[in-house]
């Protein structure tokens, strides 16, 4: 088996995208359309992958700087022919080559596999992915012979009316010796209708020197599909989420409707996981089994331990939230916070960077940033931890078996005693002794006698 070397052609301008930024940068799912052709290129273990870049190229280069590809400039865009000649002065001549597109991003690696094939089967063979549409226009089309060779592509704009009554279109996707590649391309002219290098031209020289073109049709019409336009990336972006909620589907996960799930990155899960509508699962989610996920819930690179619930419309962000807890409704966990187990969160709770000991509870109303709170914690509604003097953060220390009372104001640094009961009301700005209660606000008394002002009528 030869090495492979991909070559993926990136330097269009993309000016139907109406945006400042390249085509190849917009993002599918959580990644840029060129970086999901990198990764499907990947999992072919090629020796090399080159990407061809132009128009924004520096800007595409720096955003993916952590891409182990080489880099090679078209500086004019002469065409796809053109563009691919230019990767080919650091192609061995002894290898295969797979051309790719970098604004195609969901073609599935299987697909290519199939392709790749056809080249070990036979060193005189030329593999094209081609595929069959209802509406073939603005597509290159095959043109066989009456035997179904094979012959040549003929660019729309070059076609006559009878080439162009051909269903079958080519996708772009092809792959060939880089010798034959090398001597096709160098012979290219650009003669036609875009006065463009057309890579579509070495078919007809592939085929005066006697090779055999194969071809694979895409499983899905979608992988091959390319994006030109922001209808046409939001088209994609939703092929790719029913492609990622039926393969949590596949995993068993319940969704209560898979059209409207979001996933933005990886997702790890359990058994018997449900999840409700309008939810969106980001940059790396692990959910344990039976965890069941509200309606309209926002998780960030976060772990959900087994049985949890995250009751609707809550957000947790860079966090890890133990066994057998409840979080919101209307909860917000923003990063760095940890929950143990049986911890509960209550609506119109917001927790910074805390860690909360196992059965503890804030229900109602409250915010816990910079805290460190224990075990059996009771914390009433509209309890608030002071961590921030306008300069610095302070942390806050709870102990195990604390209760506070209602919109109770924890001023940090402050620590609070294990066992220790905090009156309803109270500003603590000292620590408070274990076991005893401590009041921190005015007395109450009730003026008998006392007459309530009257109005004088004149
Ligand atoms: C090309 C094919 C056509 C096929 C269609 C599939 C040719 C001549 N035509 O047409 O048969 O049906 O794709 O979508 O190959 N690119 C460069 N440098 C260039 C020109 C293009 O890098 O100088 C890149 C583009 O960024 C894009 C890809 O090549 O990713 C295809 O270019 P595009 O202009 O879209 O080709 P089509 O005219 O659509
Ligand atoms: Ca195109």
């Amino acid at each position: 088996m030869k090495n492979l070397s991909v070559v993926i052609l990136a330097a269009g301008k993309g000016t139907r995208m109406r945006s400042k930024r390249p085509k190849v940068l917009h993002i599918l799912g959580s990644y840029s359309l060129l970086e999901h052709v990198v990764s499907t290129a990947e999992s072919l273990n090629p020796c090399e992958i080159i990407i061809i870049y132009g128009h924004g190229g520096e800007d595409v280069k720096d955003q993916l700087s952590h891409l182990k590809v080489s880099w090679v400039e078209q500086k004019e865009q002469l065409g796809t022919g053109h563009a691919v000649q230019q990767a080919m002065p650091y192609v061995n001549d002894a290898n295969n080559v797979l051309v790719l597109y970098g604004d195609v991003p969901l073609t599935k690696p299987e697909t290519l596999q199939l392709l790749l094939n056809k080249l070990d089967s036979d060193s005189n063979v030329f593999a094209l992915m081609t595929d069959v549409l209802d509406d073939a226009n603005g597509y290159g089309r095959i043109i066989r012979d009456e035997s179904k060779r094979v012959l040549r592509i003929v660019e729309q704009k070059d076609a006559n009316p009878k080439e162009l009554q051909s269903k079958e279109i080519n996708t772009g996707i092809l792959a060939v010796s880089a010798k034959g590649l090398n001597k096709w391309l160098n012979a290219l002219e650009n003669n036609n209708a875009q006065n463009e290098y057309y890579l579509t031209d070495i078919i007809r020289m592939a085929v005066k020197d006697g090779l055999t073109i194969d071809t694979v049709n895409p499983s899905y019409h979608w992988e091959t599909l390319g994006i030109n336009d922001k209808n046409q990336l939001a088209q994609l972006e939703r092929v790719y989420q029913l492609n990622m909620a039926k393969s949590l589907m596949e995993k068993g996960v319940c969704l209560r409707d898979p059209a409207r799930l979001d996933v933005r990155g990886s997702v790890t899960v359990g058994m018997d996981v449900t999840i409700d509508i309008n939810v969106v699962l980001e940059d790396g989610v692990v959910l344990g089994d039976n965890v069941n996920i509200g309606a309209n819930c926002i998780i960030r690179r976060s772990s959900i331990g087994a049985n949890s619930v995250i009751a609707p419309n809550s957000m947790v962000d860079g966090s890890m939230i133990g066994e057998s807890c409840v979080i919101g409704p209307f909860a917000r966990i923003r990063p760095d916070s940890v929950l143990s187990s049986h911890v509960k969160v209550g609506n119109f709770v917001e927790i910074k960077k805390s860690s909360i000991d196992i059965e503890s509870k804030i229900n109602h109303l409250s915010y816990i940033g910079d805290t460190n709170m224990g075990k059996n914690v009771n914390i009433g509604a509209g309890t608030i931890t002071c961590n921030y003097d306008g300069a610095n953060k302070h942390l806050t220390i709870i102990h195990d078996d604390v209760f506070v009372g209602s919109d109770s104001q924890l001023v940090a640094p402050v620590c609070i005693g294990k066992g220790a009961t905090i009156g309803a009301g109270s500003t603590i700005t000292k620590n408070t002794p274990e076991n005893e209660l401590t009041l921190a606000r005015s007395r109450q008394q009730s003026i008998s006698g006392w007459n309530r002002p009257e109005k004088k009528t004149k």
